[in-house]
């Protein structure tokens, strides 16, 4: 009995040793083994976490992953590791993952919104680091030699910011969370949203990267082997209850050991950067049937966000080179826009017309003249004289041009003037240079002319010939002669209006390819004289040597005055000879003496020889003289003039005392030789001029 009672009690001591025992380890298992931990913000938790490469925990308790520096990489774990298998107590080979489940709170901050990168994890890992482990697309989790090795036992949930293709060819959805096994490619990936809990169905879009906190919560049933992941901005206040990830996650058994260590990796690319932080991370793992609940993480409580500076930092270099190209593209048009802006003041100048000039058909535009004679080039130039230059030119679908370029010494009489050329432009007559029309352009005036071949009679009368003999033969002369008088007597007479050339002088005749002569500058003078109107001085016109006396007595010109110069005009061409040589010399009086004494024909141009018809000689002579009396009325008018040089009326005769030896003269032409020498444009140049050579002369009452 004895024995058998102490067996008993040793039965019952084992049985109750055993008890003891399994009971004792499975609690044990079951207690000892739970990790359970929350950070809201990490200051002071330096010891708690293991951290590698750019990770560290910043003054205000954020824990930094990454800053924006390009490839680099950063990791901190929890510094003790988690107990994550169960072997079950039964048999040996049924072990399960244990349940875990954690939450944590991040921020990702963009270099700039066009420059982000590359992510940060989530890992499960058998090391508290990632020796060797890579930047950019490996996360700092693995690198390119240990990618897809089962050996690596670490699980990831890769939260992914970059866009684009892999290496692998593979598409980057750019904004997803993924889950990894051994390998930096994901098994699963998810676009990020969350679902709203009013409508479950509803998916609502938001970017990892926005620079704003995002909570993210994982959790993982052991016995349905289940993983739940759902990520929303933290700002929400409430946890979604539909989870973004809800999948069997069998792997992971394959992946995980008897413990393991849980923290987060992040990485930045060569070109792709942001800085990644986590503000507060709680974590609970379970054992035995019990749900782990991982702390809830109220923002409140956690440590201010990072701000935010994406847009202020520094910009990647696309953009330094987008904003380069774009400012060079702003450069060249803004120099375009100068010179167009240039160009229509050009044009616009042109265009800036006056009230006045508005309605004169005449008037023709300064564009069109400045391309016809290749921008007043100086090889154009077919003149130069007291008014001004004259140009050749050509305008489209039109005979050559002369333009005459005036400067006025005033634009005050311009106005009246321009209104006189409208209506002396209508002026048509063989006789006369066609005057087609006018511009003004700052502070030139352009006359535009029919050009005329030939050049003026000024040119051709003392041009020495290249072969013997005259240039003008006296036909010729008398033509010329009779054209001129027909010229005059239009303007004087036949015309609506009285028209004063008071410009009458050889350089102003111009020869046209018929020997036809054409009278030019008629009004001309006019231009002058109003631009010199002042308050008290009365302006002379006309050139030296044609100017009849009385001009310079009263200043008015007139129809006889035009008549005078036509008469030295005539002696000149039947002469040859100038009217005045800055001497003694007058031409007019050397004709009367001659006349006097009977030897009028000795008065005839020495180079004609004997080549000349006798009585046209003596008959134009005796016209020239007659034009030139002294006293204005007694000259006879133009068309006396020509019916005297058609033949069609008798010159009447020539008294001795016309008034050439009565003492006036001889004082007006003392005077006269004072006014020669001081004027150095009383001739005309030897350059084959088209051009009013003009002297300007004080009246003297
Ligand atoms: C973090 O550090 C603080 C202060 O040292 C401490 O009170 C807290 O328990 C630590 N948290 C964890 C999870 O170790
Ligand atoms: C990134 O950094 C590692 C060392 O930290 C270096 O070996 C590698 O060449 C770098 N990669 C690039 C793309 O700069
Ligand atoms: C394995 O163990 C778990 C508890 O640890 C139990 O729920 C499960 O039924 C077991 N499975 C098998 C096949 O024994
Ligand atoms: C995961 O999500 C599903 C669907 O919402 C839910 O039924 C299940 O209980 C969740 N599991 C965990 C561990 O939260
Ligand atoms: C967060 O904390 C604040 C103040 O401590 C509290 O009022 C609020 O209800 C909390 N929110 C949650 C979701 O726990």
């Amino acid at each position: 009995m004895g024995t058998q009672r102490s067996m008993v009690l040793l039965v019952s001591f084992l049985v109750k040793l055993f008890l003891f025992f399994s009971v004792h380890v499975r609690s044990q298992r079951t207690t000892t083994t739970r990790t359970e931990f929350t950070f809201r913000g990490f200051s002071g938790n330096q010891s708690e976490i293991q951290m590698e490469g750019a990770a560290m925990i910043k003054p205000n308790g954020l824990l930094r992953l990454t800053d924006r520096k390009s490839n680099v990489t950063g990791t901190a774990f929890y510094h003790k590791p988690v107990r994550l298998l169960e072997t079950s107590t039964r048999s040996s080979t049924n072990v399960t993952v244990r349940s875990f489940s954690t939450s944590f709170v991040f921020v990702i901050i963009p270099s700039s919104p066009s420059n982000k990168g590359f992510g940060f994890t989530f890992t499960l890992s058998p090391t508290p680091y990632r020796p060797n482990a890579g930047s950019a697309q490996y996360l700092g989790v693995l690198n390119k030699e240990n990618d897809r090795d089962p050996r690596n036992h670490v699980f990831a949930v890769e939260f992914d910011t970059v866009q684009g293709s892999r290496d692998d060819n593979t598409d980057r959805i750019g904004n997803d969370i993924g889950l990894n096994y051994n390998s930096r490619t994901s098994d699963i990936q998810e676009p990020v949203v969350y679902y709203n809990n009013d409508d479950p169905n509803k998916k609502e879009d938001f970017q990892l990267e926005s620079g704003n906190p995002i909570q993210a919560l994982l959790e993982y049933d052991g016995p349905t082997q289940t993983l739940n992941v759902t990520v929303y901005p933290a700002r929400l206040g409430f946890k979604p209850t539909k989870p973004l990830i809800s999948r069997q996650v069998p792997k992971l058994l394959e992946i995980v050991q008897q413990e393991m260590y849980v923290g987060f990796t992040a990485a930045t690319g060569r070109d792709q950067s942001s800085a990644h932080y986590v503000m507060g991370w709680s974590f609970s793992s379970g054992g035995g049937g019990d749900r782990p609940m991982a702390d809830v993480l109220n923002l409140s409580e956690l440590p201010p966000p990072p701000p935010n500076t994406a847009k202020k930092r520094g910009f990647n270099s696309q953009v330094i080179v987008l904003i380069v190209a774009l400012s060079a593209v702003m450069l060249v048009m803004l120099v375009l826009l100068f010179f167009f802006v240039m160009y229509k003041k050009r044009l616009g100048q042109e265009e800036m017309l006056e009230d006045w000039e508005i309605d004169h058909p005449r008037r023709l535009r300064y564009r069109d003249l400045y391309a016809a004679t290749d921008g007043f080039k100086e090889n154009r130039i077919i003149g130069t004289g007291g008014f001004g230059t004259v140009f050749k030119g050509k305008l489209p679908n039109s005979d050559p041009i002369a333009v005459k370029k005036i400067i006025p010494s005033s634009m005050q009489g311009v106005r009246e003037f321009v209104a006189e050329i409208e209506s002396l432009g209508r002026l048509r007559h063989k006789n006369l240079v066609n005057l087609q029309g006018w511009c003004k352009h700052k502070s030139d005036l352009l006359l535009i002319y029919d050009y005329i071949p030939n050049g003026s009679l000024d040119s051709l009368l003392y041009t020495v010939p290249r072969r013997s003999g005259a240039v003008l033969s006296w036909n010729v002369r008398f033509q010329i002669t009779k054209g001129i008088a027909s010229g005059l007597l239009y303007l004087h007479e036949e015309w609506q209006k009285i028209v004063i050339h008071r410009d009458v002088k050889p350089s102003n005749v111009l020869i046209d390819s018929s020997m036809n002569p054409r009278l030019g500058d008629f009004g001309l003078a006019r231009l002058y004289e109003r631009g010199t109107i002042s308050s008290q001085t009365t302006a002379l016109v006309g050139t030296i040597g044609y100017l009849a006396p009385e001009l310079s007595r009263n200043g008015k010109p007139s129809t006889a005055s035009d008549v005078f110069a036509f008469g030295v005009l005539l002696l000149e061409i039947v002469s040859g000879r100038k009217p005045t040589d800055s001497g003694s010399f007058f031409l007019v009086d050397w004709v009367m003496e001659l006349h006097a004494s009977g030897e009028i024909l000795s008065a005839i141009d020495p180079r004609l020889g004997s080549g000349y018809d006798g009585g046209e000689a003596k008959l134009a002579l005796a016209v020239g003289l007659l034009c030139c009396h002294q006293n204005p009325e007694s000259r006879p008018s133009m068309r006396m003039v020509l019916r005297y040089l058609n033949g069609d009326e008798n010159v009447p005769e020539i008294e001795d005392d016309w008034g050439y030896s009565n003492p006036s003269r001889n004082e007006f032409g003392s005077k006269f030789v004072g006014f020669v020498s001081s004027s150095p444009v009383a001739s005309s140049s030897s350059l084959a001029t088209r051009v009013s050579s003009i002297s300007r002369i004080s009246g003297t009452g």
